[in-house]
């Protein structure tokens, strides 16, 4: 069967979402850099995968603004996308894992392969079900995936705060129009503490801390 040669271009619906399982958008690898602190990355982005036009404003006030990882233990980058947040943390402390969770698969691949070329050996890649149920972690950092709704976004971190080591924080970016606010209304109404550490540009950076 020959391809159309006119064929229309992908409607919005067609081209899906950056948290599609596969994404059906073809895929066209570019190169985005990251510099945040003292990490300078070129990292491989896709369409198909969230921030694949460059390092999102978000992702990078996070880097920016959120505390330096604990040295050790396990770290979670919940949606990872094609890795800046978890190769950065990967950077930053050398002796803790990082996993870097998504349910987007060209993003893990993409992952994968940045933290390989960026030699972090200290990233693992990983659809949320891969991670082993027992592993608790010192610290999330999170640029988390709004989009998905309200609902699916609270069960998401419904699913993985309550992972948090006593006493450990989870860092969330959140644009403040997209409701950082009430987020940290709703989580608070969960039992967390939540204190907003920053406010720029547009962007919360809420952490939230275990205690109950
Ligand atoms: C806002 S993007 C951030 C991506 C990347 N961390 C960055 O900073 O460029 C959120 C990510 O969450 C992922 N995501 C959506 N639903 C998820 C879920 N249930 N579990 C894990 N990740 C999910 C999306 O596929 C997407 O890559």
């Amino acid at each position: 069967m020959s391809i159309p040669k006119n064929r229309p271009p992908l409607s919005r619906h067609a081209k899906g979402h950056y948290f599609d399982p596969l994404p059906a958008v073809p895929s066209k690898p570019r190169t985005v850099f990251l510099h945040a602190g003292e990490v300078s990355l070129e990292l491989q982005a896709d369409r198909g995968v969230f921030g694949s036009r460059g390092i999102d404003l978000g992702t990078l006030q996070l880097l920016n603004e959120a505390p330096k990882p604990p040295e050790q233990g396990d770290i979670l980058d919940l949606g990872a996308g094609y890795g800046p947040i978890a190769i950065a943390l990967a950077r930053r402390a050398p002796k803790a894992r990082i996993w870097a969770v998504d349910v987007n698969e060209r993003a893990l691949e993409l992952t994968r392969a940045n933290a390989e070329a960026a030699k972090t050996p200290n990233v693992t890649a990983a659809l949320p079900d891969e991670v082993p149920p027992g592993t608790r972690f010192a610290a999330i950092y999170s640029n988390p995936p709004v989009r998905v709704g309200k609902a699916p976004l609270h069960e998401l971190l419904v699913k993985w705060l309550p992972r948090l080591d006593e006493g450990a924080s989870a860092y969330l970016v959140v644009q403040r129009n997209l409701g950082s606010d009430s987020l940290a209304e709703w989580l608070k109404t969960q039992g967390y503490d939540v204190k907003r550490l920053k406010s720029k540009k547009g962007y919360r950076i809420l952490e939230v801390n275990s205690h109950r």
